[in-house]
């Protein structure tokens, strides 16, 4: 059996820099109390006019990973797109990336799993190397949330959180005797679904169906978040699965050289950063600038981090994700 390595990150952020204290003008919030709930000071919105959408953005980052990997697009074999802000119903991302980057006639899978969108794309690669039947995959996690938020107050506990942009990592074959990603791991908790959804329209909230039996204020084509509830859930799920990937290799929390978490908020980063006894220098966080960028966030942090030098060859890199579905992943990385 094959085993699989990152080989090449990248990102892409839209230049428009939203503050808090411009979101302050158009809704009934203010720089304290998004800072203090989330640690969020800023975040990228797609500008009219930029020529950025989902895929687009997917695809600059996309062009970074493979450079810096030494590949081609002709080199990809896969294409996994993980979104929840596709830029048309269907078809998804995939296929207008494969048509921005000119990759032929290369299979594009989708993944709708929100914010753990990346590490279950993720996975997904690694098992198609494992195999031996793919030797490259471009994994892309791209979201074009202001598109879709109310920029009102009534949207404010949720619009305040999310921002726009792309990471992408290549997954190679490792040639190398040990290291490469060494496991994942998924679960998820559909029960739980309703608590942070956006519900039409859809085929089971159709717009007649929804134009018809809501007034215009309440219509659910935007999203909804039970908050105080997403967050409890999340900090013990993140904690959870991020012990199940140290227990499945032996290894313990002392080992891990670099955390990135799912830019959730800053205080669920906090809460697991505390409960693992990590110092600041073993957990990256780029909410501050970004917001939650779901699926793009991990690879946008990865990316980063890796820029900056904090992450090097041979060390330990834990990825965890936590959101809508209930859904959740870890992945456990020897770089
Ligand atoms: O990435 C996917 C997973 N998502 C998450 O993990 C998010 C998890 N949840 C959270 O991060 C937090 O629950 C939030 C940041 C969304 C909210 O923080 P909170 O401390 O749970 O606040 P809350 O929802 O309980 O609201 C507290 C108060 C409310 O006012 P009252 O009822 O106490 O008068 C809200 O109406 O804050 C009010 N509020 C705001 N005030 C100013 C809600 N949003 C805002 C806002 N600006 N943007």
């Amino acid at each position: 059996m094959y085993s699989s390595k990152i080989s090449g990150v990248g990102h892409y952020v839209p230049e428009n820099v939203v503050t808090n204290d411009d979101l302050s003008k158009v809704m009934e919030t203010n720089d304290a109390w998004i800072q203090e709930r989330t640690g969020i000071k800023e975040r990228r919105h797609i500008k009219e006019g930029d020529g950025n959408n989902t895929s687009v953005m997917g695809a600059k980052a996309s062009k970074m990973a493979m450079q810096r990997a030494g590949v081609t697009p002709q080199d990809i074999d896969l294409i996994i797109f993980a979104t929840l802000s596709p830029d048309m119903y269907f078809p998804g991302g995939g296929v207008q990336l494969q048509e921005l980057l000119q990759m032929n006639t290369v299979p594009a899978l989708d993944v709708r799993n929100q914010c753990s969108g990346f590490v279950y794309s993720l996975s997904v690669a690694d098992q198609f190397i494992k195999t031996g039947m793919y030797k490259n995959v471009l994994v892309v996690g791209s979201e074009n949330h202001s598109g879709g938020l109310d920029f009102t107050s009534r949207g404010r506990s949720v619009s305040v959180i999310f921002g726009d942009g792309a990471g992408a990592v290549v997954v190679s074959r490792n040639h190398r005797e040990t290291g490469g990603i060494l496991s994942t791991h998924l679960h998820s908790e559909g029960k739980h679904k309703d608590e942070l959804a956006l519900q039409g329209p859809s085929t089971g909230h159709w717009v007649p169906e929804l134009l018809a039996n809501n007034p215009q204020e309440d219509i659910p084509y935007f999203p909804y978040m039970n908050g105080p509830f997403v967050f409890k859930h999340a900090v013990v799920r993140f904690s959870e699965v991020i012990q199940e990937g140290l227990l499945a290799n032996n290894i313990n929390s002392e080992d891990i050289d670099m955390l990135i978490p799912h830019q959730a908020n800053l205080r669920i980063s906090q809460f697991i950063q505390k409960k693992m006894q990590l110092p600041d220098s073993k957990v990256f966080n780029n909410i501050q600038k970004y917001g939650n960028t779901t699926a793009a966030s991990i690879p946008i942090a990865l990316s980063e981090a890796w820029e900056q030098g904090k992450i090097k060859e041979g060390d330990l890199v834990v990825l965890a994700a936590f959101g809508s579905g209930f859904t959740w992943g870890s992945a456990i990385i020897r770089w």
